[in-house]
């Protein structure tokens, strides 16, 4: 089996594929693969990753024309098409390059970033959108002397959105992210969403309103490619869909009022 890598640096015309063939290791990971490619053909290799336990989302890639985490994938399972994930086509993913997925696996930077070099892609407008959306809690009540206490009916909603490990898969994976570098992006607008439902924040529609823009709640077109890749199961699509749900119940009342 071998290793097809996205190969670019800055002063390059164009980037180029670099293929490595594998020591055969059915459980090893595409991280593993790529620490074997940086040992024993070029260690000039860039990529990103830290915990190794699908925890710090920093090493997702698009392993097989699918964002994932490569901590997480085994190379074996996407051998045996045992990891297929149909996805809504977007020109990011198309195929652009020959590959045979029964021999080799195929591994890029996430799409809908800029590329730096390699694998290793520009996060900046990511985590920029993570910040528009406030991600910090805000008590309605004043610090309590022992503890606050939470609704527990409230956390099972609360916890979809909270595992998200901003790995950015979701917004490599969207197709509006692909031709709208304005749109917030699936993972900014579940964190919204997430903060909204908090009971302990106070009741209103700060949180609501503040995506009540083209560019927020209302530029999604339900491809639904973000569910489908991400590696912790949240599902901004539920979300977005609640959302405006929501701020079209309030419209409405508005319109009612005398
Ligand atoms: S929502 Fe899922 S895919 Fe998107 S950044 Fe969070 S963990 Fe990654
Ligand atoms: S190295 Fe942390 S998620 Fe893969």
């Amino acid at each position: 089996m071998k290793l097809k890598v996205y190969r670019y640096h800055e002063g390059m015309k164009e980037p180029r594929y670099d293929t490595f063939k594998l020591k055969s290791d059915p459980s090893i990971t595409v991280l593993g693969a790529l620490f074997q490619f940086q040992q024993e053909f070029d260690d000039s290799i860039a990529f990103h990753y830290s915990c190794r336990g699908a925890v710090c989302g920093t090493c997702a890639m698009l392993i097989n024309k699918v964002p994932r985490l490569a901590c997480r994938t085994q190379v074996a399972s996407l051998i045996q098409g045992e990891l297929k994930i149909p996805l809504s086509e977007f020109p990011a993913i198309e195929e652009t390059v020959k590959w045979n997925p029964e021999e080799e696996i195929l591994v890029e930077p996430l799409p809908n970033f800029p590329v730096i070099r390699d694998l290793i892609v520009d996060t900046t407008s990511f985590f920029n959108y993570y910040k528009f959306v406030e991600p910090v809690f805000k008590p309605a009540d004043k610090t309590p002397e022992k503890e606050r206490l939470m609704d527990p009916s409230a956390i099972p909603e609360l916890e979809l959105y909270t595992n998200c490990i901003l790995c950015g898969a979701c917004f490599g994976s969207c197709p509006i992210d692909g031709k709208n570098p304005d749109y917030w992006g699936p993972a900014a607008l579940a964190k919204l969403y997430r903060f909204h439902i908090d009971p302990r924040e106070k009741k209103g529609t700060d949180r609501l309103e503040l995506a009540n823009i083209p560019e927020g709640w209302w530029a999604c077109e339900f491809y639904g490619n973000c569910r489908r890749v991400c590696p912790k199961g949240v599902p901004p699509l539920i979300a977005i869909a609640k959302a405006r749900e929501q701020l079209n119940d309030i419209n409405e009342k508005k319109e009612e009022e005398p």
